[in-house]
């Protein structure tokens, strides 16, 4: 057997296939695969220390990208196939501010911020991967379904390497301005469909099929394999002592399946001597995973989630015409297509689920952007998510906490406008109607006449 193979996640079925397969379903059971190493002869670094000394080497683009200078832990590549725009210079701030929001001692709460990556979230630490692993294999074009970040990313990579064609397929009317902009800017083909992102999920999937199209959604498990270097940035600015918490919105649970594999992974070589806790965030008007672990019980349960769990809450959730609605559009989302690999890392890693409203979204974005750093409404629920855990005591004020920022606050500025509005209008039109009902943190614009006097009394007043 190769060193490097890809395998299903079910250890009873544990069929395996090449590298060079695209499918990205067991070729036996269809589930999901893994990225699988052999270790003994991909040696692994002894110690996580040994990658500081790639900040040395920053000239190299493979050590320049906070993706490909872990390289040796997604070493699925050879060196001439990478290809990298720069990714991951991402940063944890440590964030006091925030943290007395969350309800945490000073020192405890850090965000890490992945709306820094060239195309403002985390979803280029897994492209980068997929148009490695897509380079490797020859594809000439690639597509995705999604809420906005993935197809922006998608475009970005396509029109930065002229690599591939990108397609992407989204709901009408569903992604925010921002990241539309991104597609079209970029020069994807965007395919606008009548439905939602469950929708565009199906459909693209049977479109990538029957036409040959590389898939980048995160059923590629290449993308985790990127997605996984987000944990060993947060350990390396923790310097490799693990935090407490990990705390990240769940959307297709992409992340929190990467996630999870970076740390099994990570202790499985004996690198890690303690697994951080994972919490994840679902937006109240999208939460099929809070339902089902939380609610319903659904476990991993050593590879056999009980399937008829989920498959009589999606029955039900048909029969009730139930659609995601959220206003954090990146995470509006009811049929998660990692859901198997998010409950075993749930498992592996002490998981909880949480749901919080549009309401405790907002408020958390609000504070979080008064602490410095701009995320999107998806990325606040993680801040939300926090809070609740906080204050329920499942995390203690001590507990050192990273909340995951996985997008950039200009992705979708007409929820902040909204929120932030004087006009009621434009905030019943965007937020009302989503049952948020105030904005307690609020920063009115101030109106003024066009004179030299009135404005000077108005600062005078107001700063
Ligand atoms: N936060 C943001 C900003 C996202 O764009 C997404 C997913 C998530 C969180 C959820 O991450 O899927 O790994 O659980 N966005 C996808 C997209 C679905 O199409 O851009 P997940």
């Amino acid at each position: 057997m190769d060193a490097v193979y890809q395998r299903c996640i079910n250890p009873a079925c544990a069929a395996t296939c090449g590298v060079d397969a695209t499918s990205f379903v067991c070729p036996q059971c269809g589930g999901l695969l893994d990225v699988a190493y052999d270790w003994d002869r991909l040696p692994p670094p002894k110690s996580l220390r040994e990658f500081e000394a790639k900040w040395a080497d920053r000239a190299n683009p493979l050590s320049f990208s906070g993706v490909w200078r872990f390289r040796e832990l997604l070493p699925f590549a050879e060196p001439e196939h990478i290809l990298t725009i720069g990714e991951g210079q991402t940063i944890l701030q440590r964030a006091d501010g925030v943290a007395g929001y969350v309800g945490m001692n000073a020192g405890c709460l850090f965000l890490q911020y992945e709306g820094m990556n060239p195309s403002g979230s985390f979803k280029d630490n897994g492209m980068t991967a997929a148009f490695t692993h897509a380079r490797m294999v020859g594809a000439r074009r690639a597509a995705c379904a999604s809420t906005g970040n993935t197809s922006a990313s998608l475009a970005v990579f396509c029109s930065a390497s002229g690599l591939m064609r990108a397609i992407v397929f989204i709901g009408s009317g569903k992604i925010s301005y921002g990241k539309l902009a991104q597609a079209l800017d970029h020069g994807a083909l965007t395919v606008q469909i009548a439905g939602d992102f469950d929708d565009a999920m199906q459909r693209v999937q049977q479109v990538a099929q029957r036409l040959g199209i590389y898939l980048v959604n995160s059923v590629n498990p290449f993308r985790l394999e990127g997605q996984k270097t987000i944990m060993y940035r947060v350990l390396e600015a923790l310097r490799w002592e693990p935090p407490d918490w990990v705390v990240v919105p769940g959307g297709n649970l992409g992340n929190v399946s990467a996630f999870g594999k970076a740390f099994i992974e990570l202790a499985d070589l004996g690198l890690l001597k303690r697994l951080p806790r994972l919490a994840v965030i679902n937006a109240a008007g999208a939460n099929t995973l809070y339902q089902l672990y939380e609610k319903l019980g659904l476990r991993w349960n050593g590879g056999s989630p009980e399937g008829s769990i989920s498959e009589g809450y999606y029955h039900q959730m048909d029969a009730e015409r139930l659609r995601a609605a959220t206003i954090a559009s990146a995470i509006e989302i009811n049929r998660p297509v990692n859901l198997p690999k998010a409950l075993r890392a749930l498992e592996r890693c002490g998981g909880v689920v949480r749901e919080v409203t549009d309401q405790e979204i907002l408020d958390a974005k609000a504070k979080v952007g008064a602490g410095g750093l701009g995320c999107e409404p998806a990325s606040a629920a993680s801040v939300a998510g926090a809070r609740k855990l906080r204050r329920e005591g499942v995390i203690a004020p001590t507990d050192r906490t990273v909340c995951i920022l996985t997008g950039h606050q200009l992705k979708d500025p007409t929820a902040t406008v909204a929120y932030h509005s004087a006009d009621q209008k434009t905030f019943d039109e965007v937020l009302g109607s989503r049952g948020v009902k105030r904005a307690s943190f609020a920063n009115r614009a101030v109106q003024v006449a066009n004179d030299l006097d009135e404005i000077m009394k108005a600062i005078e007043v107001y700063a």
